[in-house]
């Protein structure tokens, strides 16, 4: 009787396994509370740009990552603008590395959303599985149900309480908003996020509501720069990939995801990742379940591409923060240049860079001066307020009022940056905004009276 259960469990897992692609069936004789219901992920690139390779790149191996470990294709949604494999600047065409094992993620990459569709209203609206909300791409969302486990993984540039889109911005409000919709909505039984961007804490430290099925980890803390890998490398392109997601995905490429569980990878993850600070947020119960929930459960010797980790040592070492790589690329093409003419061409993107940065400095000066002006009987008050809110204090990186933050950032993204020109120049700078919004105790009317103020009435004089 004993015998026959054994064996009729060993033969239903094994028919299981080789069969049903993201159900997760426990291979080991524990057994016990396996879930059921199937696993979703999607997966997000937000950038476009050759600097920005990383991103893609880290995109199109967490894409493996998954495969291999026996995720269904159909279960995987991917976003990435999908313009660095045949950039005309890769002398690699066709192909996205992302690390000095020279495997080629772009090949078998499904991408379900590219160019323009990239954009925060579609991720939204395919992780809450709103077909009706999605605009171009397939069209096709995450179908999660009650008893589903749903996977996201999204790198790019970040800042105070926001996450950038290659043309807009999410913000931490817009973020949980949809993860507690979701939540409410029974979409998931479990949920786990993975964010690679600068300041990434700050998407979720006390924003993320703590009792929902949501589990979230992010490259950094809310104060601090994530980092690039590889920068330097063999075949002179930018950095290949993001300290943290190759740890993670690194990891997952040569375990067993059966038997490892998420907080086991969080502590790998967090230990190689300490040129910031790996935070993990919300239901922390979730570390107690095996990776394989939420990366598949497939053994990867038999797919595998990759089974060679980096050394830890080699990341650390190649390692750039991430709002510096493109200075620091040009600068090591500067002192290796014999040609006249394109030394001329990094000197002029440099100081171009370099103005930039000082105009987003200045137009937040402005805000600021402009909300605590000396026209009042405060004077001195002000200008200490003026001085203060421009440096970053304890709370500059906590949300502490994301309904004022999202205003706030949303105004000032539309009034004072240049359309055509990117937002990366003033993330450095978006947490003097939210320094604002806890100042004013979430009031923000005053607030975008000032952007409005500085940024329209004073432009258009
Ligand atoms: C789904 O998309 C439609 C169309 O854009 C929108 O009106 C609706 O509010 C969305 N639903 C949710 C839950 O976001
Ligand atoms: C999350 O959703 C619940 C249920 O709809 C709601 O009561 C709560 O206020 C929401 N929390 C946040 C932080 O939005
Ligand atoms: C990070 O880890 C590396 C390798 O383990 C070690 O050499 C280095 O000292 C660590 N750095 C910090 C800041 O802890």
């Amino acid at each position: 009787m004993r015998l026959m259960v054994v064996l009729s469990i060993g033969l239903l897992a094994m028919a299981a396994a080789g069969s049903v692609y993201g159900r997760y069936r426990s291979s080991s004789s524990e057994g016990g509370d396996e879930p059921d219901g199937e696993l979703w992920a999607l997966l997000v690139a937000g950038s476009n740009g050759w600097y920005n390779y990383r991103h893609q790149a880290d995109v199109a191996h967490s894409y493996h990552v998954l495969k291999a470990h026996g995720v269904k294709e159909e279960n995987i949604v991917t976003m990435m603008y999908d313009d660095i494999a045949n950039n005309p600047a890769n002398t690699y065409k066709g192909k996205l590395f992302n690390g000095p094992n020279w495997v080629d993620y772009y090949e078998g990459v499904n991408i379900d959303y590219r160019g323009d569709d990239v954009n925060s209203e579609n991720f939204l609206n395919i992780l809450k599985g709103n077909s009706s909300g999605v605009r171009g791409g397939n069209g096709r969302v995450i179908e999660s149900g009650p008893d589903d486990r749903v996977f996201v993984y999204f790198t790019d540039h970040g800042a105070v309480g926001l996450i950038s889109f290659p043309d807009d911005i999410l913000t931490t409000k817009s973020l949980n908003d949809a993860l507690n919709w979701s939540n409410k909505n029974k979409r998931f039984a479990d949920l786990v996020f993975y964010l690679e961007a600068c300041e990434s804490g700050s998407m979720f430290e006390r924003v993320l509501p703590s009792n929902i099925n949501v589990y979230a980890v992010s490259a950094a803390n809310g104060k601090e720069s994530s980092w690039g890998t590889y920068c330097e490398n063999d075949r002179h392109l930018p950095c290949l990939g993001d300290l943290f997601s190759v740890s993670w995905m690194e990891d997952s490429d040569v375990e067993d995801l059966t038997t490892e569980t998420v907080g086991q990878q969080f502590k790998i993850v967090q230990k190689e990742t300490n040129k910031s600070h790996v935070c993990h947020f919300g239901k922390m119960k979730t570390e107690q379940d095996p990776v394989s929930w939420f990366q598949g459960a497939d053994k990867l010797s038999k797919h595998a591409r990759n089974t060679q980790r980096t050394s830890v040592h080699h990341r650390l070492e190649t390692a750039v923060p991430s709002r510096e790589v493109e200075i620091q690329y040009l600068k090591k093409i500067l002192l290796q240049t014999n040609d006249a003419d394109e030394a001329e061409i990094i000197r002029d993107r440099l100081e171009e860079i370099k103005m930039k940065h000082a105009h987003a400095r200045r137009t937040m000066k402005r805000v600021v001066s402009e909300l605590y002006d000396d026209n009042e009987d405060t004077l001195t008050e002000n200008t200490k307020r003026r001085v203060f809110y421009m440096e970053k204090n304890e709370e500059s990186s906590i949300v502490n009022y994301p309904e004022c933050h999202h205003k706030v950032v949303h105004t000032f993204r539309r009034l004072c940056v240049n359309p055509t020109e990117d937002m990366e120049y003033f993330m450095p700078y978006i947490f003097v905004l939210n320094n604002l919004c806890n100042a004013e105790a979430g009031r923000s009317h005053d607030i975008m009276e000032a952007i409005i103020e500085q940024c329209l009435v004073k432009e258009i004089d």
